[in-house]
Order: C-alpha cells, then structure tokens, then sequence
C-alpha cells in the first residue's frame, strides 16, 4: 500500500447538487456544490442511490460533541452506490462503467500500522470522513479547497481509488449502499470477535440490526434478534433470526438469560446497556455500536473487557463484506425515498419509529437542483453532549469493568 498522495489534476471542479441543511434544524433543501477536478488517482462516480444512516442525524444535527460539530451547509451521507464515468491517468483498481460504493472515510494516512493492516479506520493520525471531514492526508480535497468534504446526498461524488469499493455487477445497486456502512458496521465485530458459528445478539432492529441478523446468520450463527416489542418479530425471523426477544417482557429476558456469546448493540440512544448483560454467557461479549452519551468512553477499554465499543471497519472488510453479501444474495431491507422526502425520513429515525428499513435516497430520478423536501425540518429533541469530566468518569468506569 504506497502513499498515493499527488492526487494532481489540471481538470475541471465538477458541479453537483446536493440536499443539504444550513443548520441544526436539519431541513434539507437542494444546494449547488463543486468537487475537486478528478487527480491522477482519483475516480468519479455518477450517483444512484445514497442511504440514511442514523450517523448522518446525529452529525447533522450536532448532537453529539464527542462526533464534532458541523460546519454548514453540511451534506451528510457514508452509504454511497454509483457509477464509475471517469478515472484518473494513474487510477488501476477501477474502470469507467464498474459499479463503485463510498463508505465512511475518503482518507487515512496510509502508512500506520493501522492502515498497513486494512483497519484505515483506526488511522493514527485519523481518518478523514466522508462528510465533515477535513483534507489531513492530501487525498480528499474538497472544492473550494479548504471546506469539509462533502458526503453522499450528491449527484456526483470524486474519491481516492483506495477508498473507493467494488461493487459486484450482479449486485443490486439500490441494496449496495447501506452495505458501505450498515453493512460494514456490523460485519467487522462479527469477525474481530469470530463470532462464526456462536450464539449472537442483535439490539435494535433499525438499519444496523437487520444487516446484522443477515450478515451473522450467513456466517453460520445462531442469531437472537432483541426488540422493544413484538412488531419486528415476522420480519426478524424472515432475516435469518432463530430466536426472537422482546426486551420489555421479563420473561422472555429471564427465559434468553445466559444464551449468548456475542451481542452487537445499535441502540442510537444513552439507555441501560448493562441490562442486557443478563444475556450474555460467560465470557460472552457485548459490543456498543450505537452512538450516544457516553459510549465513547468504550473504544477505550480495546477488546478485552465484557462491554467493548466498534467503529466502522476498514477497507478490505468493507470489500470482503459487500462481495459476501453478493455471494449470499444478502440485501438490506430498504425503502427507495426521493430526495424530498429526507426531513421526513430523519423524522421517523429520530422519533425512532423506525420500520426495521433503511431509508434509500433515490438520487438519480429524485435529486435535481429545485428540490425542497415536502415536509417541514424534523423535530430532533435537544443536543447531547458529555463534558470531559464525565467522559472522563465514564471512561474509568469502563476500563475498570465495573459500572
Ligand atoms: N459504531 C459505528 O461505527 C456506527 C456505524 C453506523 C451507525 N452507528 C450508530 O448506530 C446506531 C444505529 O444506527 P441505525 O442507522 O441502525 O439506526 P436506526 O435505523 O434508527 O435503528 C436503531 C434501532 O435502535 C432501536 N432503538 C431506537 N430507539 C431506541 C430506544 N430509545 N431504546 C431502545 N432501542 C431503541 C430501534 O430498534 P427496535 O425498535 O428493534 O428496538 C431502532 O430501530 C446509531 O446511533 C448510529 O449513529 C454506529
Ligand atoms: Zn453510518
Ligand atoms: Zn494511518
């Protein structure tokens, strides 16, 4: 992996229109951006479908501290699917025409131990995200240079041949893009914990936890699905879950005690994650995937202790995972959205109404310069945030196991 840094180009910056929001209020209208000039090692990718993660409200909205604010107008989006139309002279992993996925970074140092090891994002010197992230490493220049990058609600998109992925053709590209994060998300825990063949938890049955069910039970795991109530059970059970546990009857708590090897919690709230520990087995694990107050403090503790945190997953997983899901036919249960219809989407997310679905920007058909969504800005509660001397205190509760 060589430091393909002089991403140089006398080209053209490229116009795009994006949705994007001007504030905390989140209310989406579309806005003309331009890109850099496509670089030697640079692709461009013609835009099809772009997903909604629940990452993109909490950055978009600033809710939480420990993510960093954004600067505005902030274009969210890490669950990118699109079309490869041009490459750079010195590009060798892509051709035009090949379908290409973005996840949650555009750049890393390259040259870490991390990096080396495909785990870009665990850069030493930290990732750059595909939205609101800044050029550190000299691969993800926004234009004007300068500005945050730009994330994945756009009609056209430049990246860095490294982190650009492959989609197979056989792929569904309206399925691909929540491959990129959900996906990911989920499949790298699965893995770093060699949860192949073991009992396995799912918390929250949003855009994460159905990926999860799918992505666990073709790695050949006994895979419980965890639910605030009875409604995810039919489509749970369809996903590839044997067991089924609604997490506000006591019973089937008490009845699930001691079952598991493994729970992947997505839960996008501060909530009591220490009650489901009750389903853990000895020496079981449970990982904190879902982003709330406090659950940075996790990341610290490295993998050794019973709660544990994950981000993401880096570059070949993200490979591995995409050519996986096209190799079992594993799709994301989605709803294709127009562009006008993000306010409404963040609501039903925020409000966590969630419909086990990831909600799936139609950008091509949808995504046009006159675009205003057709419901007002959503209603995101307050921010969050944690001071450092909570953090602080939450991270010392962790590193010691008790809590
Ligand atoms: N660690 C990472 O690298 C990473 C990557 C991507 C996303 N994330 C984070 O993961 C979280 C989930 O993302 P997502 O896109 O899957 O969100 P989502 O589609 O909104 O799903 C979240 C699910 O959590 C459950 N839930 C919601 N509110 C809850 C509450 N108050 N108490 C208990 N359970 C609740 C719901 O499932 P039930 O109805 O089944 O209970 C909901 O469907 C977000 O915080 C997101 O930012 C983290
Ligand atoms: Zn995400
Ligand atoms: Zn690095």
């Amino acid at each position: 992996m060589e430091s393909k840094t002089e991403s140089k180009s006398s080209g053209e910056p490229i116009d795009t229109v994006c949705m994007a929001c001007n504030d905390s209020k989140c209310d989406f209208t579309a806005q003309k951006f331009q890109r850099r000039p496509v670089g030697d090692y640079d692709v461009q990718i013609k835009m099809k479908y772009s997903g909604i993660c629940h990452s993109d409200i909490h950055k978009a909205a600033g809710h939480l501290d420990k993510l960093g604010k954004p600067l505005y107008p902030c274009v969210p989006g890490h669950e990118l699917a699109g079309v490869c139309v041009a490459v750079g002279s010195k590009v060798t992993k892509i051709k035009e025409g090949m379908h290409i996925g973005v996840g949650c970074m555009v750049d890393s140092c390259l040259s870490c131990v991390q990096c080396k090891a495909g785990q870009e994002q665990k850069c030493k010197k930290t990732n750059t995200a595909t939205y609101c992230g800044k050029n550190k490493h000299g691969r993800a220049e926004s234009y004007p240079p300068g500005r945050e990058t730009i994330g994945g609600y756009t009609t056209m998109h430049v990246v860095h041949e490294h982190f650009a992925i492959v989609i197979p053709q056989t792929y569904p590209l309206e399925h691909a893009g929540p491959v990129m994060c959900a996906g990911i998300t989920m499949y790298d825990p699965l893995k770093a914990h060699g949860a192949a063949g073991k009992r396995v938890g799912i918390i929250g049955l949003g855009g994460l936890g159905i990926m999860g069910i799918k992505i666990a039970q073709a790695l050949g795991c006994a895979v419980t699905a965890i639910s605030r109530g009875p409604t995810k059970k039919d489509i749970a059970l369809k996903s590839g879950a044997t067991t089924y546990i609604d997490s506000k009857v006591e019973d089937e708590m008490k009845a699930g005690a001691k079952s598991l090897d493994l729970i992947l919690n997505t839960i996008p709230v501060k909530h009591d994650y220490m009650y489901y520990e009750q389903l853990l087995d000895t020496d079981g694990k449970l990982v904190l995937l879902g982003l709330f107050e406090g659950m940075f403090a996790a990341f610290l503790t490295g993998g050794g202790k019973r709660v544990v945190a994950s981000g993401i997953g880096g570059i070949p997983n993200t490979q591995e995972i995409i050519d996986l899901c096209d190799k079992h036919k594993i799709y994301p249960e989605t709803k294709i959205i127009p562009a006008s219809k993000i306010n409404w989407a963040y609501q039903q997310l925020a409000t966590n109404i969630s419909d086990a679905l990831r909600y799936v920007i139609d950008v091509e058909n949808t995504l046009k310069e006159d675009v205003k969504c057709d419901d007002p800005a959503p209603d995101l509660g307050p921010p969050v945030s944690i001071s450092w001397m909570k953090f602080i205190s939450e991270s010392t509760k962790f590193m010691f196991g008790f809590r």
